[in-house]
């Protein structure tokens, strides 16, 4: 009998629905909630009210687009965290009574380590063991993968996530929220020298974000306060700056992982890790170090259920299943 798996993610601010038959992705279908962007940020509130509003189209949208009906399906699964609990609830709810209606199996799925699984959605796969720098707008993380479902951090943020540094970075340039896409575009006609930013002193292998955000304010502000036009003069140049500041940190990490792990199979992932900038550092330093790269396509790179699917797949072979009392973790670990 094929394996359908049925696959919802409502962490945050996407309400997204995959299909995946014997591990192959048929679907993917992502709704973004662009209401925020006039908040500066996600409101918990407000995204958990859209996914209300969109997870019935988003499921039924899956399911035809892969030619697949209700009937047809074997496995339900769903982000049970970490994430905002209100959004996560939409999608447990929705799929804990879609599970129960169908009789068939349930899968809460990690969505830290999907994350790192969407890795494994196209060829080339990575061999294990491998290090994977999942980047996004709630996680900074260093990830020892010894096997599908065995992971490790061993190395995280102290204090904000990358990807909120690109988010806070731009709205203090007047960019909405999430500003991260909008300076890497910016970027692209900069000049990444042009201004300094002191860089976080964490030892080992952890990241801290908050004093690097700080910086970009201060220095910013005593610009404005000189020139009241600086910001209008320079995006690009201030752009290219801290996207170049935030990917050097990330690199340098990932370079000190891999050499005292002794691990030369290095994979990315997360919202971040659509960053253009990253992307060919990562292919720069591959090969520089000799290593093998994994870097997914860009629509499983943000928040997408293709992942769940994914990393449901491989819950089904470890047997992982939940039952019908499932409740979603906000802050779950690994
Ligand atoms: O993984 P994701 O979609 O959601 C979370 O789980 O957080 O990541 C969203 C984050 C946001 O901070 C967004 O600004 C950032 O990923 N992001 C980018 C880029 N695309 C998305 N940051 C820099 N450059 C990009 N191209
Ligand atoms: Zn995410």
């Amino acid at each position: 009998m094929k394996e359908v798996i049925l696959a919802i993610e409502t962490s945050c601010d996407d309400t997204s629905a995959a299909i995946a038959i014997d591990g192959i992705i048929k679907s993917n279908i992502i709704n973004s909630q662009d209401v925020h962007s006039i908040h500066g940020g996600v409101v918990p509130e407000i995204s958990s009210r859209e996914h209300q509003k969109n997870i019935i189209l988003v499921v039924e949208e899956a399911l035809k687009s892969a030619k697949v009906k209700k009937n047809d399906l074997n496995t339900i699964s769903f982000t049970i965290g970490p994430g905002l609990l209100g959004s996560l609830l939409v999608g447990c709810s929705f799929a804990k009574s879609l599970s129960f209606s169908l009789n068939l199996p349930l899968i809460g799925v990690n969505h830290m380590k999907a994350h790192v699984l969407s890795n494994f959605i196209d060829n080339p796969i990575p061999d294990f063991p491998f290090i994977c720098l999942t980047v996004s707008g709630g996680h900074t993380q260093l990830v020892l993968v010894k096997d599908f479902l065995n992971m490790k951090i061993i190395g995280e943020t102290l204090d904000d996530a990358v990807g909120e540094a690109f988010d806070k970075s731009a709205k203090i340039l007047g960019i909405e929220y999430p500003g991260g896409p909008v300076i890497d575009k910016l970027s692209q006609k900069g000049n990444p020298l042009k201004f300094k930013f002191s860089k976080p002193k964490v030892s080992d292998l952890n990241f801290s974000f908050s004093g690097i955000k700080t910086s970009i304010l201060y220095f910013v502000k005593s610009q404005m306060e000189k020139d009241p036009e600086f910001i209008e003069k320079n995006l690009n140049d201030i752009s290219a700056s801290i996207q170049y500041s935030l990917v050097e940190i990330l690199m340098e990490k990932l370079i000190k992982a891999a050499n005292k792990y002794k691990i030369s199979n290095i994979a990315i992932a997360g919202g971040v890790s659509a960053n253009s900038l990253l992307r060919k550092e990562i292919e720069r330093l591959k090969s520089i170090y000799n290593w093998k790269t994994f870097i997914p396509k860009i629509e499983y790179c943000t928040d997408n259920a293709a992942m769940i699917a994914i990393a449901a797949h491989y819950y089904i072979k470890e047997k992982r299943f939940d039952d019908i009392n499932v409740c979603p973790n906000p802050r779950l670990n690994f």
